[in-house]
């Protein structure tokens, strides 16, 4: 029997899109008829595994099924990149959070990504292209070998511009070097979306900021139990306090504070040290 509390959560479809990080289909007819772009849902693959907040990078409502990208990064991600296709995983919650701040806008808008954000940035970037915008994609990684989801951001967007630290494909650089060609190139950059590890999409605030270019960031705080009421995920936005999976994950960039958010990342390291070498024994 299957209805809303009682889903098979199928893994129909995983690939490899580069070291350690997977394309997953998941049957989910449910999340599939109420998703929004920039939305996330919590997924526990396991009975014995802890819940972990993951983006949408994507949904068929007619298929029924949602799409997420994994990057192995600890315990429970490494969990999910272990099962196959015909698994299922034991819960997933959702849809979560609000949707991307999206309009039509009388200039460009620009959606980057870094990592496991790029597949993210794809909803946004479709229904961005919907409401009429001329739309860029950038995506930025260490090296060619680590770029994903580049393929599926140029069907999204009108032009998609690549970056690479070492330069093997791309603009040799970050993926504000490809932000600031299009800025030179004339464009009139009115919205910019970016999500992706902090450091980059601080970066991105910085560069922005001195444009008065409005700039939103998905804030990846830990979260529990993604409604609002446990207040892991407390961030600091324009001074005031708010939580990132009731009131985000997409914030003004410009007011958010990434000290503090970096700060409360990395809370439990020795936690999660101690979680990894008890599944390696
Ligand atoms: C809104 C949101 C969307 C996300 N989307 C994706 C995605 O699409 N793909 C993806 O691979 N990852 C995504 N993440 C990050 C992912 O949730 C963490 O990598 C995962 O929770 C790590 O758990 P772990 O047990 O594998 O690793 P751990 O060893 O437990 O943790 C490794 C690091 O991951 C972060 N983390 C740990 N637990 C949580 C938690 N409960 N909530 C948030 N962060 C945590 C911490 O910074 C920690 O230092 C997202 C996070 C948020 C908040
Ligand atoms: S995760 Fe509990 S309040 Fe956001």
């Amino acid at each position: 029997m299957t209805n809303k509390y009682r889903q098979s959560f199928k893994i129909v479809e995983k690939r490899e899109l580069c070291k350690d990080t997977f394309f997953y289909e998941i049957e989910a007819p449910y999340l599939a008829a109420k998703m929004e772009a920039g939305q996330f849902v919590i997924i526990k693959p396991n009975k014995y595994a802890e819940r972990i907040p993951l983006s949408i990078c994507g949904w068929d409502a007619g298929r029924g099924t949602i799409n997420l990208i994994v990057m192995t990064v600890g315990r429970t991600s490494g969990e999910i990149n272990a099962m196959e296709m015909g698994e299922c995983f034991s819960d997933i919650v959702g849809p979560l959070g609000k949707r991307s701040h999206v309009g039509k806008f009388p200039g460009v808008c620009v959606v980057i990504g870094g990592g496991y954000g790029t597949g993210a940035i794809v909803p946004t970037a479709r229904d961005l292209k919907k409401l009429g915008n001329k739309v860029y994609g950038i995506v930025g990684a260490r090296t060619k070998d680590l770029l994903i989801m580049v393929d599926e951001l140029k069907e999204a967007c009108d032009d998609v511009l690549v970056t690479t630290n070492d330069g093997s494909v791309g603009i040799e650089g970050f993926v504000t070097h490809a932000l600031q060609q299009i800025i030179d190139n004339g464009e009139k950059v009115l919205y910019v979306l970016a999500i992706g590890p902090v450091p980059m999409m601080k970066a991105v605030t910085e560069m922005t900021r001195p444009f008065g270019i409005q700039t939103w960031v998905s804030l990846n705080a830990i979260m529990v139990d993604g409604t609002g009421m446990c207040g892991a995920c407390r961030v600091t936005v324009d001074k005031k306090t708010k939580f990132a999976c009731f009131d985000g994950p997409d914030f003004d960039g410009h007011k958010v504070d990434f000290d503090e958010l970096t700060k409360r990342q990395r809370m439990f390291v020795t936690k999660e040290k101690e979680a990894l070498e008890a599944i390696s024994q």
